[in-house]
């Protein structure tokens, strides 16, 4: 039963062996084909040939910068991200795999994924980030019906997606994809069909994301203008619950609102994030988050591409916020982060980075309405009830 929570079953099963959240590396490559109709991330179309050498010395500086504020550290995930990281050349992902390994040391059994589109051009280029060094490849399939993948703007179709899926399980000790329900027009009867077949190619990862319509895209503009025929809040839930009993059953449970994975399958990269330990962010709009002795300092990249690039080659690096956390701060985003987790939060880590305890009366009430629930140990997780309000739980819990 879903209602039983996001996944106690695999909550339990899955507390972290070690309280040590690590350090990761993430590189934002920020080109793409065209534009989805859905999407707000940091991604540009360019018509002329990206200058691939300008963009990896600027990698190599921006490297050389975040190694020289977080020294020592030994890497347990690099993750490409994008935009389309397919797009790069596997000499540039092999060239910046070398600069970060000339800054850190990188751990033997290291996470290193490559966010990948599946186009046939793309699955070219495959065999080449193996051999750079990519171990891990993350596919955006998006949806197994052909009329959907044209509605969101998809440049590949259902065989070309699944051929992409099949290539990488055969190149790559691990793989995962990506698929969006509660699209337009589709019934929950529907997703369920999609997602068995989906599970039938799933590596020991997949990530199910809801639909959501994000300011300034096209789906916006349509949605406004009554032309996006979109699932209700009831209707939603019914996604949620259909995708979580699903993945369940076929032995792939949430450990995360929308990552699914078999035990030891789970993102070593987004559970560096979710269980609040330090990243670099490196290139154009990336995030980080590193401990220092100014503190616990966030970061961000200047978003535009070129302009990104004129930074990072005048001032030595391309950050544009760059400043210490307030333990309040701090406390609020390891609760947004950590409660996105089946497996909770642990209210003395809590404690440490606040400087503050978790209200216990806010506590009470929360647990006894249903959103939120404590292990034997005092972890706190978000139930099923909890996880669509997770927002709001965080605000309630934390103020
Ligand atoms: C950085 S994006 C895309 C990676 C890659 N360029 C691609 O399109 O396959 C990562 C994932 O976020 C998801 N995503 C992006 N926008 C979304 C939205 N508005 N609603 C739900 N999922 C979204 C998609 O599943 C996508 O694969
Ligand atoms: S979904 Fe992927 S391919 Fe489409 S615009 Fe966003 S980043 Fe680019």
């Amino acid at each position: 039963m879903i209602e039983a929570d996001l996944a106690r079953g695999a909550a339990q099963k899955r507390r972290p062996a070690e309280d040590d959240p690590g350090f990761g590396i993430y590189v934002h490559w920020p080109f793409c084909l065209s534009k989805c109709p859905y999407c707000d991330f940091n991604s540009h179309v360019r018509g002329a040939p990206i200058d691939e050498a300008r963009y990896l010395a600027a990698f190599r500086t921006e490297i050389a910068h975040r190694a020289g504020l977080a020294p020592g550290r030994a890497v347990r995930s690099i993750f490409f991200g994008g935009g389309t990281p397919s797009l790069m050349r596997p000499e540039t992902v092999g060239g910046v795999l070398d600069a970060i390994a000339a800054r850190w040391a990188i751990e033997p059994d290291a996470e290193i994924t490559l966010e990948a589109n599946p186009t046939s051009v793309e699955a070219g280029r495959f065999r080449g980030y193996r051999a750079a060094g990519v171990n891990r490849l993350s596919i955006g399939v998006q949806a197994l019906v052909e009329a959907d993948l044209k509605a969101l703007g998809r440049r590949h179709s259902v065989d070309e997606a699944l051929a992409a899926v099949r290539l990488a399980a055969s190149l790559f000790p691990r793989y995962t994809f990506d698929l969006i329900y509660g699209r337009p027009g589709q019934s929950v009867a529907a997703w369920r069909g999609e997602l068995a077949r989906a599970l039938d190619f799933a590596g020991d990862h997949i990530s199910l994301y809801q639909l959501t319509i994000e300011p300034d895209t096209t789906f916006e503009r349509l949605r406004d203008a009554g032309r996006l025929d979109l699932p209700d809040e009831d209707l939603s839930l019914a996604f949620f619950r259909a995708t979580h009993e699903l993945t369940e059953a076929r032995g792939l449970p949430a450990y995360e609102v929308s990552n699914h994975a078999r035990p030891g399958g789970e993102s070593r990269h987004n559970l560096v994030y979710w269980r609040y330990g330090e990243y670099a962010g490196i290139g154009p709009g990336a995030h980080g988050r590193l401990v220092t002795p100014r503190g616990r300092l966030a970061q961000a990249c200047e978003r535009h591409p070129e302009m990104w690039l004129t930074r990072v080659e005048a001032e030595g690096h391309g950050l544009i916020e760059d400043a210490p956390l307030t333990p309040e701060e701090q406390g609020d985003e390891f609760l947004l982060m950590g409660l996105r987790l089946a497996e909770g939060v642990d209210p003395g880590r809590y404690q440490a980075l606040s400087g503050r305890e978790l209200d216990p009366e806010k506590l009470r009430m929360l647990v006894e309405g249903g959103f939120l629930e404590r292990d034997a140990s005092g972890r706190v997780r978000v139930t099923a009830i909890g996880a669509p309000l997770l927002d709001t739980v965080v605000a309630d819990v934390a103020a």
